[in-house]
């Protein structure tokens, strides 16, 4: 029998408030926080916009857990040095960004950060099958992507699932995230189905207690 994976909680600063970013790093971090994880928008690819590298440069002094940076934006090419520099340490993207996936993921790898694909609602575990070896994590959206606070798409259970096997005949370490969605209720079904890095939004920032709400979403 293999071990129990451990559960990392990532959680997002999308739904952190904006006023006072640095002091809520520094809360999720001193909550428990294994990652923060922030969500780069454009306004084109999702029709939402969030924030740049500034800000995530701006913020890397406040915490020293791993910034994971998911970028909503396309063209992202252009942009995943001046995220590498800004101080993340994964950058994850999604296929539909273009042009090339399998290049984008040599830049990350290259500029020495750990590199992820995401996959929409819509997008088959088939777009990551052939890029599976340069991926050092793989997250599935549980929402369509653009904003925080929606509710959680089951249909995506089984897509974990299928990744976790996937990743398990890989032999390779790779983390299996979910984003959008995740409660204390719905994360026990993403743990099931095999994931093992949970981003949570409203979750978190919209509890009262961050440490009370990590440790429920961990199950602990
Ligand atoms: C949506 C973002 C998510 C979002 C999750 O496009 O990728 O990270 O912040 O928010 P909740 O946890 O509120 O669904
Ligand atoms: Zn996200």
């Amino acid at each position: 029998m293999s071990l129990p994976r451990p559960i990392r909680i990532a959680p997002s600063l999308l739904a952190a408030d904006f006023a006072r970013l640095g002091e809520e790093v520094r809360a999720v971090a001193a909550a428990g926080a294994d990652w923060l994880h922030l969500d780069i928008m454009d306004g084109h690819f999702v029709p939402n916009i969030s924030f740049g590298p500034g800000l995530v440069k701006a913020l890397r002094k406040h915490a020293a857990i791993p910034f994971d940076v998911h970028l909503m934006i396309a063209p992202a090419d252009a942009y995943l040095a001046a995220f590498a520099e800004a101080g993340a340490d994964l950058i994850s993207l999604h296929p539909e960004a273009g042009p090339h996936l399998h290049r984008s993921l040599q830049t990350i790898r290259a500029l020495g950060k750990k590199a992820g694909v995401v996959l929409n609602p819509a997008t088959p575990v088939a777009a990551v099958e052939t890029v599976l070896d340069l991926c050092d994590l793989v997250l599935v959206m549980s929402v369509n992507p653009g904003f925080g606070g929606q509710s959680f798409i089951r249909s995506q259970l089984a897509k974990i699932a299928a990744l976790r096997a996937m990743i398990e005949a890989s032999g390779r370490e790779i983390a299996l995230q979910v984003d959008g969605g995740v409660t204390a209720e719905t994360a026990r079904d993403c743990i099931a189905a095999g994931a093992d890095v949970l981003v949570a939004g409203t979750a978190v920032f919209g509890a009262r207690d961050y440490a009370a709400a990590i440790a429920a979403i961990r199950g602990s």
